[in-house]
């Protein structure tokens, strides 16, 4: 009995002599977490899933920097180590090389480290043909246009924002932890002389686990099973939706809605919102700041003439949101003037005036788009050529030049399309470019301050920057000038007035620091209300849509626009803070034609807070939510359908890894002595009358 109880200590001591071994390596696991990152989640329409997934714990893999053809042999078949996570910087993420990946089992996923400038010959991951199945062309309205058939607007366009990775993609900024995400390769995972690397290897870990999967239809009937059935409902995505905002030179009653008899109402239309592969990355310096900040200027410069010289016509300033996304914003709007919903209805629209992409201008030439299937019909022409006509000679007095591209080109992606798909309403949209963008960086990361030259000389206190007039904002003032000029024109003003309305460069510098640049700086934080300063970032706002949280109901651009709007078009009130809460009695104020505002105002010097007062103006926030959502038509081909997945976690880090084969030994010798001591167990079990017969007696007489 002795032997046998020797037979079977002496290979357990050896075993866990072995783990002893194993656990030296298992220890070298040092985890560093990488906090700056910044994944691609899943979205979802009618048809199709896009973006990025990781398993749900996470995908690891070797980490292999790619640099050369080499390395992408080395992920993609010579490697020994498979899977790997590849870490490449900007300039490789490319379309080939990312669709050579996806194609590959071998990887476990990749990280994007960014530079600060873009690659020169450009990068778009948008669609070539943005928005082509939600404008107006189609097989129902000027077919020979529709898919981009005479113009691809965004050449540059390779897609990769529309690709279903099976893999997880974060992007992380050149700096800090890309160093040390490199040191860590470098250390570990380079074979000596040409020899395969040795274990333990530098792992990366890439957690995006998406809840959603499919389309639209099949998340939205989950969403609504847990609803039904689940008392803590535990939803898997949310549709895409914010607020539009709007504003009219003459208060509009919103309390009254549908047809307003007797108006006639000139839109001045532009986006708000922008993307980028990455969740909420989207500069859209180009793509939307550019337009949104020259259409808010126009606002500001006709606030000159108003008071005293008001146009016959009124004219409706609006903000879409959303309308990268199939226009989001714009489709709800257009659906709420047909259904009686918003302030007018399309009766009501005289004329449109959109502003497009507009920062990019060679040497002031601007160039005017129009529908040429609603110009076939004679009194939508003859309005479109008076509008053109009135642009034009406007644009003689200023630095710029206005042209039509050729007449037979169908309008470039815009909101305008969605109204005509409703009616044809005569309308231009004022661009930068005559046929394909001028932006080399559509929808991606590198649309940005620099890109649009919104720099500053070195050695300025971020104050100073805010008060610099950079020649970008010269030149968009001047563009703001036409727009804000022609807009009076186009609602009937008279031209005596019109050398009196001047989009001011200071103004415009401001705002391009505060959307381009940095939000948190003395001018935004004196024009809003004292709650949302402290969201205000060292950083400028990101334009991608998103989805309303409870934490965040509406998007920070929209707030930021609408309280810039509400200082150009509104006026100071002598109103308390309640009093601006609630005017309703008071004498002279009323909620059905303004909005109250209560905001910070400007911090005097020696201060740490402004005195705080009240606007009043003709501001307000409408819903983008796309009528397929009101309609539960999650299928629908006319209505944006895109949602956001909901996630698990989001998480980067990476570690040193034992080899698999160790990795396999240990779990072995833990089974092993799990097994062992089991046996043990019930061996001294049994035998405990002879080994323990003693002690035994004493514990049970204890009892
Ligand atoms: C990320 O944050 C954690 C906790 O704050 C810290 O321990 C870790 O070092 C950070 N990672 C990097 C790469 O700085
Ligand atoms: C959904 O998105 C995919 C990828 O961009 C596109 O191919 C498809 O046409 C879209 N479906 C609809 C109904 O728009
Ligand atoms: C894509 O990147 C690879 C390097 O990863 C490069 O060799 C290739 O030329 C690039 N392709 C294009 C179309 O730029
Ligand atoms: C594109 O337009 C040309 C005429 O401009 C027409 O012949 C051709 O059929 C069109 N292609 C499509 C796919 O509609
Ligand atoms: C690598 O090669 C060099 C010369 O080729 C030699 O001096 C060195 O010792 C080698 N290193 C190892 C770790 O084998
Ligand atoms: C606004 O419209 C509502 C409903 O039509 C009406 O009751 C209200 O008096 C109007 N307010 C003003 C200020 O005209
Ligand atoms: C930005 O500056 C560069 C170099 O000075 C110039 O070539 C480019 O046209 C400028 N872009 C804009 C939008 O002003
Ligand atoms: C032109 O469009 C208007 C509506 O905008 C319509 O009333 C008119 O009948 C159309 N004319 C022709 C010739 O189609
Ligand atoms: C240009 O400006 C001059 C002086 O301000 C004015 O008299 C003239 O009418 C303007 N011309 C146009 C086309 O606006
Ligand atoms: C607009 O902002 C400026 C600067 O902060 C301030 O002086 C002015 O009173 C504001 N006007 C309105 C109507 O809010
Ligand atoms: C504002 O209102 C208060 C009382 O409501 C009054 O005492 C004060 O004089 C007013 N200020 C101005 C500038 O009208
Ligand atoms: C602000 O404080 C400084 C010193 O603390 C003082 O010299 C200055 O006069 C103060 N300015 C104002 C406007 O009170």
């Amino acid at each position: 009995m002795d032997l046998k109880a020797l037979r079977l200590i002496i290979p357990l001591t050896l075993f866990v002599a072995y783990k002893g071994v194993g656990c030296s390596s298992v220890q070298q696991k040092i985890y560093v977490q990488l906090n700056k990152t910044f994944p691609c989640v899943r979205l979802l329409n009618a048809t199709h899933q896009i973006g990025c997934q990781s398993s749900v714990s996470g995908d690891t893999g070797v980490l292999h920097v790619l640099e050369t053809e080499t390395d992408l042999d080395w992920v993609l078949s010579s490697g020994p180590n498979p899977p790997y996570v590849v870490l490449m910087v900007a300039e490789h993420f490319n379309r080939s090389t990312m669709m050579k990946l996806k194609g590959s089992a071998r990887v476990a996923g990749v990280a994007v480290v960014i530079s600060k400038a873009g690659p020169a010959q450009g990068f778009s991951p948008h669609h070539s043909c943005p928005n082509q199945n939600s404008g107006v062309y189609s097989d129902s309205y000027g077919p020979e246009l529709a898919g981009c058939n005479v113009t691809v607007w965004n050449p540059l366009g390779n897609s990769l924002s529309y690709e279903d990775f099976r893999f997880p993609i974060f992007s992380l900024h050149e700096g800090e932890e890309a160093d040390v995400i490199r040191k860590c390769f470098l250390d570990h995972n380079r074979g000596v002389n040409g020899s395969d690397p040795a274990y333990p290897l530098c792992a990366m870990q890439l957690a995006s686990h998406m809840y959603a999967v499919k389309d639209t239809a099949t998340c939205m009937r989950r969403n609504d099973i847990q609803s039904r059935f689940s008392i803590s409902p535990e939803f898997v995505c949310d549709a895409l939706a914010d607020y539009n905002v709007w504003s009219s030179l003459k208060p509009l009653n919103n309390s009254g809605k549908g047809h307003l008899d007797g108006e006639s109402v000139v839109i001045a239309a532009t986006r708000l919102d922008s993307r980028s592969f990455f969740w909420n990355e989207a500069p859209g310096g180009e793509s939307a700041v550019g337009g949104f900040v020259t259409l808010l200027a126009a606002a500001q410069a006709l606030r000159a003439v108003v008071e005293d010289h008001p146009p016959s016509q009124n004219i409706l300033f609006t903000f879409f949101q959303g309308e990268t996304f199939d226009y989001i914003g714009s489709s709800r709007m257009v659906y709420d003037m047909e259904n009686g919903k918003f302030v007018i209805d399309l009766d009501n629209i005289h004329s449109l005036v959109e502003i497009g992409q507009v920062a990019l201008h060679r040497n002031g030439q601007l160039w005017l788009h129009s529908d040429p299937v609603s110009r076939r019909n004679s009194s939508v022409r003859s309005e479109v050529e008076k509008l053109i006509s009135n642009m034009k000679s406007t644009a003689l007095n200023l630095s710029l030049s206005v042209a039509e591209p050729d007449v037979s080109q169908p309008l470039p992606p815009s909101s305008f399309q969605r109204f005509l798909r409703a009616r044809p309403i005569p309308g231009v949209v004022l661009t930068d470019h005559m046929s394909a963008f001028s932006n080399r960086y559509y929808e991606s990361l590198y649309d940005d301050a620099e890109y649009l030259n919104v720099s500053y000389p070195s050695g300025l206190s971020p104050e100073e920057q805010l008060e610099y007039v950079t020649d970008t904002a010269k030149t968009l003032a001047e563009v703001a000038t036409l727009v804000a000029r022609s807009l009076y024109k186009q609602a009937g003003g008279l031209d005596d007035h019109l050398s009196s309305i001047n989009a001011d460069p200071k103004i415009v510098t401001q705002m391009l620091y505060g959307f381009l640049v940095q939000s948190n700086n003395s001018w935004f934080r004196s024009l809003v209300s004292p709650d949302i300063v402290k969201n205000l970032g060292p950083q400028p706002p990101q334009y991608y849509v998103g989805v309303p949280t409870s934490g965040d109901p509406v998007k920070m651009p929209t707030w930021l626009v609408q309280y810039v709007l509400a200082n150009f078009t509104g006026t100071l009130r002598n109103l308390t803070q309640t009093q601006c809460k609630n005017p309703e009695d008071l004498e002279g104020e009323s909620k059905d034609l303004y909005s109250y505002f209560w905001v910070q105002g400007p911090v005097p010097p020696n201060s740490t807070q402004g005195e705080g007062y009240c606007v009043r103006a003709p501001v307000r926030l409408v819903k983008a939510h796309s009528p397929a959502f009101e309609l539960h038509q999650y299928s629908s081909r006319d209505y944006s359908t895109w949602t956001e997945s909901r996630w698990k976690q989001i998480q980067a880090r990476i570690f040193l890894v034992a080899s698999r084969d160790l990795e396999m030994l240990t779990l072995g010798v833990g089974v092993a002595v799990l097994l062992v001591s089991l046996v043990v167990t019930y061996f001294i079990n049994s035998k405990a009358d002879l080994l323990f017969s003693s002690s035994r007696e004493t514990t049970s007489t204890a009892y």
